[in-house]
């Protein structure tokens, strides 16, 4: 089969606004109503009990104005998240409408690609500012990376069956904590398709014989995003430092202790661990268990 390049496109930018095209692509989205929706003012969707913040001594000491600015952030950084991953959903399911081999599953991936751009214009309606491309991220970085070099099967174990599938419980825990009946509505919407592409993921992949090179490209590019979950919750410590200012280590261990970063990660590793279960990934994941990456770290680690 030819190789297929693909740029993940993170930075892509948009068309300026008034440009004659956006209207056709308004209407191809069917979210003309929703181009006249009022620009978002804030992203305070969830509140502190859903990243932990009511348990930490920096979160309930702090004054009225930093508590909401720190919710601000957290919320932004799990909506500029998803609006990243959708952005990358659009060229990874292009890539993969390219190298299907039966014209079924070229329409399949023909249509998760709509479903993707839909969700990222969706999403992208609840972002103040949305960004063109993404500040410092590591996992963004491997995810494009990985989008790029990846061949098909192991596309479509790392994106469908673990991630799309590490989507599906994210974005269910999101809804269900989630203030806003719009955006509440709108994580539905992303819900229904993303178990569409989750268990047409797990089908394909089943089916596939995976050579020693995707076995190795699939656990290079795992280790490090399990590595990064073992972490803890390293956006919610971002977010309070990025309020607070940065926080002596001694502070920072102790808001890992008390955001329960251990039990977080551990509950999240398991999940992921859960979802590589069956016969054809049984050595991915022994490789991966022998390097300890479904072990979460100690606070003073994760500081
Ligand atoms: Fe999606
Ligand atoms: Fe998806």
């Amino acid at each position: 089969m030819t190789a297929v390049d693909v740029v993940a496109g993170m930075g892509l930018p948009s068309l300026a606004a008034g440009h004659k095209l956006r209207p056709v692509l308004a209407t191809a989205l069917r979210d003309a109503a929703d181009a006249q929706a009022p620009a978002p003012v804030s992203h305070t969707h969830w509140e502190a009990a859903y990243f932990g913040l009511d348990r930490t001594g920096l979160f309930t000491h702090a004054s009225v104005d930093a508590q909401s600015r720190i919710l601000d952030a957290c919320g932004r950084g799990l909506i500029e998240e998803a609006y990243f991953i959708e952005k990358a959903g659009i060229a990874f399911a292009a890539k993969m409408i390219l190298l299907a081999d039966t014209v079924d599953e070229r329409m399949l991936y023909a249509l998760f690609a709509a479903d993707e751009a839909t969700h990222f214009s969706a999403v992208r309606g609840f972002l103040v500012a949305p960004p063109d491309a993404p500040s410092e991220n590591a996992f963004l970085d491997l995810l494009s990376g990985i989008i790029e070099s990846g061949d098909r099967t192991t596309l479509q174990f790392v994106i469908q069956v673990v991630l799309e599938g590490w989507g599906l419980k994210h974005y269910r825990a999101m809804r269900d904590a989630c203030t806003s009946p719009a955006l509440t509505t709108v994580f539905d919407g992303i819900l229904a398709d993303e178990a569409a592409h989750h268990g047409s993921g797990r089908v394909l992949f089943e089916g596939a014989a995976v050579s020693d090179a995707s076995a190795r490209a699939i656990g290079d590019v795992l280790a490090p995003f399990l590595g990064m979950v073992q972490a803890g919750p390293q956006g919610v410590v971002g977010a309070v430092e990025g309020v607070l200012g940065p926080l002596p280590r001694r502070a920072r261990v102790r808001l890992f202790e008390e955001l329960d970063g251990r039990v977080h990660s551990g509950a999240r590793l398991a999940q992921l661990r859960a979802l590589m279960r069956g016969d054809r990934a049984r050595d991915i994941v022994a490789n991966l268990d022998s390097l300890n990456a479904f072990t979460p770290l100690s606070p003073e680690d994760c500081a």
